[in-house]
């Protein structure tokens, strides 16, 4: 039974427009594996929105609805797909390139990946050095090329005939850039961007234009995006959900699953050693320096806020972290991701663990994106709007209000994700208490 009021949420009536930027790998993927899904040729594996379950009330009422139909989500035969990306492949030039998936998953949906055409991209290289696009916007100021993207927002959704939008950053990891003035407030962004400001990257120009078209914006890259004051505080004045960043799937999964175990438990960590090697165009690009800075400023957060060594010096007070990635192109992307574990049990006896996880990273990364674009989609219609830190569970470096530090365990993500689907529909919070059904407890 409903215990508090649910919030209004408008119904998902009519299409939902997924805008992705970046054509490659893990947008592909996604596209297909929807696609694939459709036609009941295979399952959304990955996807808590379509897989997953919710516990309503007590263990003894047995109330656990699949979320998708506890909640009013777009259906997946609701999605329609459109893309931005520097080079001019379609969807089925561009999957087969990528190599993620087997034919049996494209040829039979060919035509229909061939339909979705990327427009041109509001692309420059000084962000992403090892890519040398052609189907690429011209303008003079970074401002023309974001009015160009807001055009393309508005056609889409005119010739898809698409009710409501978002959009989801699957576009390459550019190069590190810091906080700055001209991040502050809208105006000195709407400046910087007239003045050609090296401070505005591209990713913040799509941010942009899918705000000023009441679009929410999800940044599935470790970029700095839409996580500056001037973006974030935009999305709450429109009233849109924004939210990132970087897709958590591997390597650090792993990690936000391992780190809060071991604390749980009171061991000690000595080090914690990661590599990887991957061979997509993912890994191509990262092999720059300036792009792998921004990406190891994700990976390398994780540890420190989930182990808090200033309330444990004596367990993590010397943790020694290092994350590495290694441009090896015969194996695709299929990443294999190393881990070599030093921790300390009782008394300081040391012990080791190793991990070796030999994923597919766009097979990881494809349902996030599916759930993030069918959950912004909701947040938007429920009223959410600013930062959505209940869906931190998919992201490496979560976004949150200013001040308060993020929360990195996969299992609290969970708790908080879930028991914020519960709030939405006026379920009781579960805290897992549970005493009443002892004799101490409350009868
Ligand atoms: N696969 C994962 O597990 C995973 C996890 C976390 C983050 N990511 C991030 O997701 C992103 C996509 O990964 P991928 O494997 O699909 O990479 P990819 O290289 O296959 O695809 C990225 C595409 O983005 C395009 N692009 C670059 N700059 C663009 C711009 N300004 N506008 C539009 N398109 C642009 C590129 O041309 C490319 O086709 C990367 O940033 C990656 O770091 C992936």
């Amino acid at each position: 039974m409903p215990t508090a009021a649910r919030r209004d949420i408008a119904p998902a009536h009519g299409k939902l427009g997924v805008l992705l930027v970046g054509l490659g790998a893990v947008s592909t993927t996604f596209i297909a594996g929807v696609e694939n899904v459709r036609r009941g040729r295979a399952l959304p594996i990955g996807s808590l929105t379509q897989m997953g379950t919710v516990r309503l009330g007590k263990r003894t009422e047995k109330r656990a609805p699949k979320i998708k139909d506890f909640l009013p989500l777009a259906d997946l035969a609701d999605l329609v797909f459109g893309a931005w990306d520097p080079f001019p492949d379609d969807a089925y030039t561009a999957a087969t390139k990528a190599g993620v998936l087997e034919r049996e998953h494209v040829e039979p949906i060919a035509e229909f990946l061939k339909g979705i055409r990327p427009m041109p991209a509001a692309f420059d290289q000084h962000y992403v050095k090892r890519l040398h696009g052609t189907n690429v916007k011209r303008g003079n100021t970074k401002r023309e090329l974001a009015e160009q993207l807001r055009a393309d927002i508005r056609d889409f959704k005119k010739s898809s005939g698409v009710d409501r939008l978002v959009m989801v950053w699957c576009a390459s990891t550019e190069v590190f850039i810091a906080p700055g003035p001209a991040h502050q407030t809208l105006a000195t962004f709407e400046q910087a961007m007239e003045q050609n400001d090296p401070a505005i990257a591209p990713s913040m120009l799509y941010a942009y234009a899918a705000l000023m078209e009441s679009v929410p914006f999800a940044n599935g890259a470790p970029n700095l995006t839409v996580d500056v004051p001037a973006l974030a505080r935009l999305a709450e004045e429109r009233k849109l959900p924004i939210g990132g960043k970087d897709f958590k799937t591997g390597q650090t999964m792993m990690k936000t699953v391992l780190a809060p175990a071991f604390k749980a438990r009171m061991l000690g960590l000595a080090g914690w050693y990661s590599t990887n090697i991957l061979g997509n165009r993912d890994g191509e690009v990262l092999d720059d320096p300036e792009s792998f800075k921004t990406k190891e400023e994700s990976k390398l957060g994780v540890l420190e806020y989930i182990l808090q060594p200033e309330m444990y010096p004596e367990l993590y007070g010397k943790v020694f972290h290092k994350v590495r990635i290694n441009y090896y192109p015969p194996r695709g992307d299929n990443k294999e991701g190393w881990d070599n574990i030093d921790i300390f049990g009782w008394l300081g006896y040391p012990m080791q663990i190793k991990v070796d996880f030999l994923c597919r990273d766009s097979i990881l990364a494809a349902p996030i994106v599916l759930d993030l674009a069918l959950f912004f989609d909701l947040a938007q219609r429920a009223g959410l709007c600013g930062v959505q830190e209940w869906l931190s569970f998919y992201f490496k470096s979560p976004q949150t209000a200013p001040g308060l530090y993020p929360e990195h365990d996969l299992f609290i993500q969970q708790t908080k994700l879930k028991n914020t689907l519960r709030w939405l529909m006026g379920e009781q919070q579960i805290t897992h208490l549970g005493v009443e059904y002892y004799e101490y407890g409350e009868k």
